[in-house]
C-alpha cells in the first residue's frame, strides 16, 4: 500500500499533464519539428541578435464572448503553443541566467489557473510548456517584467512590428497588451507616434522590424515532409468536400446549405476548422472576391454557384475553388467563359517548377485570359484595360491561407495556388449574356525538384467531369428535415 501510495505521488505531477492528450489527436506537429524550426531561425539570425515573437491577440465578439482563439502562425511554427498573452525570444548566441545556467531561447506563457480552466479550457502553464513542448526555460508571463535582461548589447533586436490593435485587460497585468508595453520599456521602443517609423529609427538604435518577416518568409516557404503531410490532409479533405458536393446540389438550396455541407464534410474528416472565411457566392455573388455572407437564399437553377473553401487541418490550411452549373449542365457562355479559365490554369500549370516565380505564373494566366476575351469578344484587344480578372494567379498556402511570400523564385516543397479566373458583374461593358458570370479554378500544387504535384486532384476540374459527378446520388439525397413554422 504504502509502494502504491508513493508510486502515486510519484506519479501525480505527470498525470495532472499527460490525461488531457489522452483525448488529442496524434498526428500533431511534435515537439522536435518546433525545436528544429527554432533552430533553422537561429542559423539564419544576424550574429549577436535576438528574435522576439508575441502569441496573436484575443479578439472580442460581442460582450463578454471572444472569437475563438488562433495563434500567430510563426508563434505557432516556432512553439506548437496554442495559447494566447505569450513572448518567445530567440538568442542567436547562448545567454547566461543569473544562476549559471546556459540557455538560448525563453518563453514566457500565460499561467495555469484552476477557475479560469473551468471556464475557457485547459493551459499548459509553464511545467506544461517544458514537458509538452520541450522548451526548458519556460516561465509565467508574470515573471517577463522581472526578466532583467541588457538588450543594448545585442547589435539587433529582431521583431515584427505592432501592426495588430491588442486590448488592455486592467485586470491583468501581464496580459499580451502588458507584456508588450513592458518588451518597449526594456528596448527603449520609439514613442508612440513613431511606431511607423521604428524601421527608420533602427539606424539609430538595435530595433529592426524588416528582417524578420523576410526570414520567415523564407523558412515557412519551404515545407518541411511534417508540413507537407498536414497541408496534404487539409487538401484532400477541401477536395472530397468539393467531390460530395457536386454529387448533393440542388437547385434551391441556399447558400449557407451549400457551405454547410463543405464545412460538415471537413469536420467529419477531422479538420478542425476552416483556414478563411467560407466563400460560396452564386451568379454574379460571385464576381465578390471574398464574398463571405453566403446568404442568398435560394440559388436558381441557371447560375454557376463559386465555392472558395479550404480546410484547416492541424493549423495547416487548403485553398480549393470549384465553379459548377447548379443545375447540372454548363450553359453555352458559361462553358466558354469556364473552360477559358481551365486553359489560363492549365498553361500556367505547364510552367509550374523550380526557377519561376508566382509573377510570371500571373503573367501566363493574364494573356491566356486576354487572349480568349478578345477572341468571345467580351474585350477589343489584348490590352484593354479590363477588372474581368482583378487578381494574381498564386499564392502560398501554409499555416496562412496567405502564407508569407518568401524571396525569389519557386523552390522544392513550396506548395502554391494555381487560381485564375473571370468575373463578369452586372452591368459590364459587354454583351448581357455574359453578365453574372464568375468563374474561378484554384488548385493547390506542390513544386517538386523538376514540376508540380497536383495536391487537390480529388476534385474534378474539367466542365464534363463536373457534369458527370453530379449526375452521380449523394448520400445526402435522402436527408430531409422536418419545416420550422
Ligand atoms: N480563398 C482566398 C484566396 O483564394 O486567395
Ligand atoms: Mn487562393
Ligand atoms: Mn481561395
Amino acid at each position: 500500500m504504502k509502494r502504491l501510495i508513493i508510486l502515486l505521488l510519484f506519479l501525480t505531477p505527470f498525470l495532472a499533464y499527460t490525461q488531457p492528450s489522452e483525448d488529442l489527436p496524434s498526428d500533431f506537429l511534435n515537439q522536435e519539428f518546433h525545436k528544429g524550426r527554432r533552430q533553422a531561425l537561429r542559423d539564419k539570425l544576424p550574429s549577436n541578435s535576438v528574435a522576439v515573437f508575441f502569441a496573436n491577440p484575443t479578439r472580442n465578439r460581442s460582450n463578454d464572448v471572444d472569437f475563438v482563439y488562433h495563434q500567430d502562425p510563426n508563434f505557432y511554427y516556432l512553439t506548437g503553443y496554442k495559447e494566447p498573452d505569450a513572448v518567445l525570444l530567440i538568442f542567436k548566441d547562448k545567454q547566461t541566467a543569473k544562476n549559471g545556467a546556459q540557455y538560448d531561447e525563453i518563453i514566457f506563457v500565460q499561467p495555469r489557473n484552476a477557475n479560469a480552466e473551468m471556464w475557457t479550457g485547459r493551459r499548459l502553464g509553464d511545467e506544461g510548456v517544458k514537458t509538452k513542448l520541450g522548451l526548458n526555460q519556460a516561465f509565467n508571463n508574470t515573471e517577463f517584467k522581472k526578466y532583467n535582461i541588457d538588450f543594448t548589447k545585442f547589435d539587433a533586436i529582431l521583431f515584427h512590428d505592432f501592426n495588430n490593435d491588442v486590448r488592455d485587460n486592467p485586470k491583468d497585468s501581464a496580459d499580451l497588451y502588458s507584456l508588450i508595453e513592458q518588451f518597449k520599456q526594456k528596448v527603449n521602443y520609439p514613442s508612440k507616434e513613431s511606431t511607423l517609423n521604428v524601421a527608420r529609427e533602427s539606424k539609430k538604435n538595435n530595433l529592426n522590424t524588416k528582417e524578420l518577416p523576410v526570414l520567415m518568409g523564407m523558412l515557412r516557404g519551404v515545407k518541411t515532409k511534417e508540413e507537407l503531410e498536414l497541408v496534404r490532409k487539409a487538401v484532400s479533405i477541401s477536395g472530397m468536400a468539393q467531390r460530395e458536393v457536386m454529387k448533393a446540389i440542388k437547385p434551391g438550396m441556399s447558400e449557407r446549405e451549400i457551405q454547410g455541407i463543405h464545412e460538415y464534410i471537413f469536420k467529419k474528416y477531422e479538420a478542425e476548422d476552416v483556414g478563411y472565411p467560407s466563400i460560396v457566392g452564386a451568379g454574379h455573388n460571385g464576381c465578390i472576391l471574398h464574398y463571405i455572407e453566403n446568404y442568398k437564399p435560394t440559388v436558381a437553377n441557371t447560375e454557376l454557384i463559386l465555392m472558395d473553401l479550404g480546410a484547416e487541418y492541424h493549423g495547416y490550411t487548403a485553398d480549393v475553388t470549384r465553379t459548377i452549373p447548379i443545375s447540372g449542365k454548363f450553359s453555352v457562355e458559361q462553358r466558354q467563359i469556364y473552360d477559358l479559365v481551365l486553359k489560363a490554369q492549365e498553361e500556367a500549370m505547364k510552367a509550374c517548377k523550380p526557377g519561376i516565380t508566382t509573377q510570371e505564373l500571373s503573367t501566363i494566366t493574364r494573356n491566356v485570359i486576354n487572349r480568349g476575351l478578345v477572341e468571345l469578344g467580351i474585350i477589343k484587344t489584348e490590352n484593354e484595360k479590363h477588372l474581368y480578372y482583378p487578381h494574381g494567379c498564386c499564392h502560398h498556402i501554409g499555416l496562412d491561407v496567405h502564407d508569407p511570400i518568401p524571396q525569389g523564385k519557386l523552390q522544392e516543397n513550396m506548395i502554391i495556388t494555381v487560381e485564375p479566373g473571370i468575373y463578369i458583374p452586372e452591368n459590364a461593358n459587354c454583351d448581357k449574356r455574359w453578365w453574372g458570370i464568375a468563374v474561378r479554378i484554384e488548385d493547390d500544387c506542390l513544386i517538386t525538384k523538376d514540376g508540380f504535384e497536383l495536391l487537390s486532384s480529388s476534385a474534378p476540374r474539367k466542365a464534363e467531369e463536373i457534369e458527370a459527378l453530379m449526375k452521380e446520388p449523394s448520400a445526402l439525397d435522402d436527408f430531409e428535415l422536418p419545416e420550422i413554422k
